[in-house]
């Protein structure tokens, strides 16, 4: 799958989106290659950190929309979901290079890494309402404790973008470099964890995350059943439609 890149090397798994003609915007085979790949370096002893990572132009305009207008219908077992599960549960550290947009999912999917390194063109944004759809990745949990109740509900309920400095501010990203620098600092940064001991580095994100993790677990399956409802009802056939039409859509009914 050309889609999704999968390079492993000194201990470093790194995962690359690399669909840029259509933004990066993830299909069901993309989640599927990522799950995989994530389930395969949990397995593997060798690897002892993950790297993720779009273009200097574009991480990720989320979910494909096409997507999700021909599978309406979704079940906790669907290959986006599968993907959520594993980069939630990873046991060893993750780390992000972002540069450009990182929509839907592409900022979700952060709150999952460890280390995030954002180029200066990072904008991230999170706009499931629009959408007529609900937060997933257990957003609607982790975007409070991270931001605080007033800027998530813009961020969330207006689906109002953020910029990187926010995004560094609130601890989201970790450090802001020139978009050409991210990836390679992202690669560093993994190369001085894969040289640590992989127990402590396990023990110590398990018990970092020990406070959430059974939150986030349980938040992933509500939004989960909801998000699948919420696909296949007016407001998201209609918010769909209009981003394959390149239109506005028209809400004023529903
Ligand atoms: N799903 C499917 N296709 C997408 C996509 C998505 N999420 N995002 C972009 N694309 C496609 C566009 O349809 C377009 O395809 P075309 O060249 O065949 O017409 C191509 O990628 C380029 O996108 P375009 O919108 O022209 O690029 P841009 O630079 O003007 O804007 C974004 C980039 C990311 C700001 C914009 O594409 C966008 O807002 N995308 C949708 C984001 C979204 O709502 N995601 C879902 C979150 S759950």
């Amino acid at each position: 799958m050309t889609d999704i890149l999968i390079d492993t090397s000194a201990g470093v798994m790194t995962i690359t989106l690399n669909r840029v003609n259509k933004k990066n915007s993830i299909t069901g085979a993309m989640y599927s290659a990522m799950a995989d790949a994530l389930a395969q370096a949990q397995a593997d002893d060798a690897v002892r950190a993950v790297v993720f990572q779009g273009h200097e132009t574009i991480f990720s305009a989320g979910n494909d929309i096409g997507d999700f207008l021909a599978a309406p219908t979704v079940t906790q077992d669907a290959p986006v979901f599968q993907f959520l599960r594993g980069i939630s549960t990873f046991p060893k550290p993750i780390v992000a290079a972002v540069c450009g947009p990182a929509v839907g999912i592409g900022t979700t999917m952060l709150f999952h890494c460890d280390l995030v390194y954002a180029g200066d063109n990072a904008a991230f944004s999170m706009p499931f309402v629009n959408l007529g759809l609900c937060p997933e990745a257990a957003s609607s949990y982790l975007a409070p404790q991270l931001m605080g109740y007033g800027r998530a509900a813009e961020a969330l309920l207006l689906g109002e973008p953020f910029m990187v400095e926010a995004a560094l501010e609130m601890g989201l990203v970790s450090r802001i470099v020139p978009p050409a620098e991210a990836a390679a600092l992202a690669q560093r940064q993994a190369q001085k964890l894969a040289a640590k001991p992989l127990t402590a580095l396990i023990e110590t994100k398990r018990l970092m995350k020990k406070g959430q993790a059974s939150i986030v677990a349980e938040r992933m399956v509500d939004e989960g059943t909801l998000f699948a409802r919420m696909m296949s009802e007016p407001a998201a056939r209609e918010a769909f439609t209009a981003f394959m039409e390149k239109r506005r859509p028209d809400f004023t009914s529903l």
